[in-house]
């Protein structure tokens, strides 16, 4: 496992899934981690320092402009700077024809997978461009970022527009030694998969179907890449969408 000691990041929508298992896993590599989540993982990084690992919580909506500044001050506050970033927080709609989604959904779920991942990005780079380091931010797409599925139009536009942002501003920031990338989780045993299970029994039956691998993915498969991107192995890599779907989306 690389060594991450005098490293802070930060997880955002860390409370739960992918978010507290890349938390637990950077926390195990020696870095500081500040756990984030519009539901304060207070007793998620409590439970990490109980281990002896670097740990602190904070409470961030990713849509409010002013909880995401503040979750980058706390940061460096508490641990005097910042080198990485998992922009990890968001949410699934129920599946719904085009015509049938309502604007208030489309716009809840744009908020929070788009604009939070605009937001978050924004601060953290402020942050980095302030220090003069080198850094990382990995954002979290999706399989929806890189195809179409029937019934999940707002979801999928708010994945594939990270992928836009992630590229863009990859560009942005080259050659000042930050390299931004995005992971495109398949289908991962999650809390937020296990609702998806209970509300969309056949439609997700149908989609595990079409898994190459023949199993869904656990979270620490995630997190293990968005650690590889956060590392000097990865120093090359800038502005990809990273698929870690099983084979899913090479059909
Ligand atoms: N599981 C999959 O199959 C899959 C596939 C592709 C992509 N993804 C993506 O992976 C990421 C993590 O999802 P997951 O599967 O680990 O599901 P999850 O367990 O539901 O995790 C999502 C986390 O995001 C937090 N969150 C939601 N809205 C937020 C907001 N406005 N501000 C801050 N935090 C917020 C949630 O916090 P609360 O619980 O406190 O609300 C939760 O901890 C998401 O971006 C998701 O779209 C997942």
């Amino acid at each position: 496992m690389e060594n991450f000691e005098g490293k802070v990041v930060i997880v955002t929508g860390a409370r739960t899934g992918i978010g507290l298992n890349t938390a637990t896993l950077f926390a195990k590599a020696g870095a500081a981690v500040v756990l984030a989540g519009r539901h304060e993982p207070k007793k998620e990084a409590d439970e990490l320092v109980k281990q002896g690992y670097q740990a602190a919580s904070v409470m961030c909506d990713v849509s409010n402009e002013a909880d995401v500044k503040n979750m980058v001050d706390f940061t460096v506050k508490k641990f005097g700077h910042l080198d990485f970033a998992y922009n990890n927080a968001g949410i699934q709609s129920p599946v719904t024809k085009t015509e049938d989604l309502s604007l208030d959904e489309y716009n809840q779920v744009l908020d929070i997978n788009l604009k939070g991942t605009f937001l978050s990005m924004k601060y953290e780079l402020k942050q980095l461009s302030k220090q003069k380091t080198n850094g990382a931010i990995v954002n979290c797409s999706s399989m929806g970022g890189l195809v179409g599925i029937a019934g999940r139009t707002a979801y999928h536009a708010s994945k594939h527009g990270v992928l836009g942002m992630t590229k863009s501003s990859a560009l942005e920031y080259a050659k000042d030694g930050i390299r931004i990338n995005a992971i495109c989780p398949g289908i991962v045993e999650t809390p937020m998969v296990k609702r998806m299970n209970q509300t969309e029994n056949s439609e997700m039956n149908d989609l595990i179907k079409e898994v190459p691998i023949g199993r869904l993915a656990h979270p620490e498969e995630m997190a293990n890449v968005v650690l590889f991107l956060c590392s000097d192995a990865a120093s090359y890599i800038i502005g990809q969408g990273i698929a870690v779907d099983g084979g899913y989306t090479i059909h």
